[in-house]
């Protein structure tokens, strides 16, 4: 089976770099847009082949996920042999669980779209929740982006020698395991902020637990949406005396509605992501960006090997 990749229009440049490091052209991929709003996808050259399709479903969410859906099924009927959609960042996996009666839960919904359409097999990087590869049907490799964020940390925004007094700070309980992740690779102490989500766009933090008084404080989460979960951390680590200018790490920015606003008001020296979703060339925030892309071409050459990416996956 020779090897194909696939790219969706929500991150063509991640698609063609992890290509690139795989030697590969990417796969005759076009898709239409008809005046009502439509997508029809059109792909060439995957008859027999081993299909990776990128895709991020960032925003707009459900324009991508519909684009998606659309491309898995356009490779399928191409006579691609085996699909494998590579979903760098996978919107709704928030939504792994009802909140109150009367909500749908929509990361099944859109893993078993995924499935029908024709998708083996999922890639997905750092998932909101590990609780994915129960969710699916398909199987899904879970890779992380952390040890290459951690690596990153220790080169530029937290030099040596703030790294040895830095502390990890969790902005909610969800992010904990997150943290003892970091915490291990860095060899930081962890600390974890008490939050509570009022709504989409607003939450509030009041407790800490840990200490990081005068000490250097790097905030870490799965993703930066509007920002107001970090700002709120930033907040409370500051309200217990932690040392000014806090570095922020996370695997996706979004960066959706007042987010950028957020991050340059809350006293946040710098902010790191991975390129899961595009971001801009010129960002008016301090952000830095380290590419996933020799993560998911390690990943996506293993498998079309069939060998095993113990190394590369996410913790429980
Ligand atoms: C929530 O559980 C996630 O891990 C993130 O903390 C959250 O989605 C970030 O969203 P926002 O930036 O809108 O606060």
């Amino acid at each position: 089976m020779t090897l194909q990749i696939v790219a969706g229009s929500a991150n063509p440049a991640l698609a063609g770099s992890v290509a690139g490091k795989l030697g590969r052209e990417l796969a005759s991929a076009v898709v239409e847009r008809f005046p009502d709003g439509e997508l029809r996808p059109v792909v060439d050259g995957l008859q027999g082949a081993d299909v990776y399709l990128v895709q991020p479903t960032g925003p707009p969410v459900n324009e991508h996920v519909m684009e998606l859906l659309l491309l898995v099924d356009a490779c399928r009927r191409a006579g691609a042999a085996r699909i494998t959609t590579v979903l760098p960042y996978f919107g709704y996996a928030r939504q792994d669980r009802r909140g109150r009666a009367g909500q749908a839960i929509g990361v099944r919904v859109v893993a078993e779209a995924l499935a029908s359409a024709g998708t083996w097999r999922l890639i997905v990087v750092d998932p909101h929740t590990v609780a994915l590869e129960a969710i699916c049907a398909v199987g899904v490799e879970m890779v992380t982006a952390v040890p290459l964020l951690a690596r990153e940390l220790g080169a530029g925004p937290l030099g040596a020698r703030e790294q040895d007094r830095a502390v990890v700070v969790a902005p909610d309980l969800g992010a904990v395991k997150l943290a003892e992740h970091y915490g291990a690779l860095l060899s930081c102490p962890v600390a974890v902020v008490r939050k509570t989500r009022l709504s989409g766009t607003r939450v509030v933090a009041e407790e800490l637990v840990g200490d990081v008084r005068d000490r250097p404080v790097v905030i870490v989460d799965d993703m930066i949406s509007t920002g107001g979960t970090i700002e709120a951390a930033a907040q409370v680590v500051a309200g217990h005396g932690a040392a000014p200018e806090i570095v922020v790490v996370a695997t996706h920015g979004l960066f959706v509605e007042a987010a950028v606003e957020r991050v340059n008001r809350a006293g946040i020296r710098r902010v790191l992501v991975t390129d899961t979703l595009a971001q801009p060339a010129a960002p008016a925030m301090p952000l830095g960006v380290c590419s996933v892309a020799p993560l998911l071409a390690d990943a996506i050459g293993r498998l079309h090997r069939d060998e095993p990416l113990d190394d590369l996956l996410a913790r429980a």
